[in-house]
């Protein structure tokens, strides 16, 4: 079997997933028609045309502006089981998806339409695709802490139906220190904390994270390696990392996937994971990622079996699922030997 063939039949899960982010260009002009709301493109190849970006904030101002499309639950809805469809169709079995409400909230839409949609669509993949899902409320981080603490409130109403807060958005110039407040009441509420950190800001951001955010979990993380201490704490606390590769050379991060830092911290003991980040907007889902670096930087069977395993270590399943899940991964792989 090929090394091609062994991603796709691997069961994983997806950690770092922005669901805003799934939104193809063609649901994008269906909802634009639906819902008479005006886009700046006329054709989806105009869409696809636009997606070329020399930085975080280029891909963000695009980003922010396609989700002007979801008004709805029903958008929502419609959104979430679309990516639960292409990651089915890659052998995710679980997947634990960011939303930015804030991103809605100042359009004018409700908080209830945007969790209520989201949480259809996965009630959807869980039923009809046999995929689980847990959901991360972001805060955007060029906003202010006050906006984050508004943001908490207007959610606790669904409270039991978050995982977690994540942080994200324009990296350089917000560092985690700004939002630790509201990070520690997400955690005297009972919620794991993840953050964006290293995309594109100093490793002294992941360390914050890591002292002022108590993250259980850190997205991107790829500039920690400019840091032998803080890459010794990051092993020491078995932290696991939702590294992002074609993210990575569509936003400039890596000017090459040859030259991706995954290698290096799979040799340093760090636990990588592979995620899509905003697969509708970098060209690929899961399995690309997986398949476009292994090609790239030359992957092991071994590796990649490792870090489908870390997928399901690092996620926010309990100890017993996980358990399920990773023996699955052990059967797959002797199968395929
Ligand atoms: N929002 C969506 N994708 C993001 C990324 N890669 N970094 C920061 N904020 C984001
Ligand atoms: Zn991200």
């Amino acid at each position: 079997m090929s090394l091609d063939a062994y991603i796709a039949g691997l069961p994983k899960a997806e950690l770092h997933l922005h669901i805003e982010g799934s939104l193809e260009p063609e649901l994008m002009f269906e909802l634009a028609r639906r819902n008479g709301v005006t886009i700046p493109y006329d054709s989806v190849e105009a869409v696809r045309a636009a997606y070329d970006f020399s930085n975080l904030q280029d891909f963000l101002d695009i980003y922010y502006a396609g989700a002007a499309v979801l008004l709805h639950r029903k958008d929502f809805e419609d959104l979430a089981f679309a990516y639960f469809q292409r990651a089915a169709a890659d052998n995710v079995r679980h997947a634990e998806i960011f939303f930015d409400p804030q991103t809605h909230t100042e359009r004018g839409v409700a908080m209830a339409t945007v969790i209520e949609g989201l949480l259809d669509g996965m009630r959807r993949a869980e039923s009809e695709l046999g995929v689980s899902s847990k959901l991360i409320l972001c805060f955007l981080r060029h906003l202010d802490e006050d906006a984050a603490f508004a943001t908490l409130k207007a959610a606790e109403p669904w409270l039991d139906k978050l995982a977690g807060v994540g942080l994200d958005s324009s990296e350089v110039g917000h560092p985690p220190s700004k939002f630790q407040r509201v990070f520690n009441a997400a955690g005297a509420l009972g919620l794991k904390r993840v953050a964006h950190a290293g995309e594109e800001g100093p490793p002294a951001y992941v360390a914050e994270a890591l002292d002022l955010l108590h993250i259980d979990r850190l997205d991107h993380g790829n500039r920690s390696l400019e840091d032998a201490g803080l890459v010794a704490r990051l092993k020491a606390s078995q932290m696991t990392l939702t590294v992002c590769p074609l993210s990575n050379l569509k936003l400039c991060v890596v000017d090459d996937l040859k030259g991706h830092p995954v290698p290096e911290m799979l040799r340093q003991g760090l636990h990588v994971t592979l995620n899509s980040d905003d697969p509708a907007y970098f060209g690929g889902y899961v399995n690309d990622n997986y398949r476009r670096l292994a090609e790239a930087v030359g992957l092991t069977r071994d590796q990649v079996t490792t870090i489908a395993r870390n997928s399901f270590e690092g996620s926010f399943l309990t100890a017993a699922e996980k358990t399920v899940h990773i023996a699955e991964i052990a059967a797959y792989s002797a199968r395929s030997a």
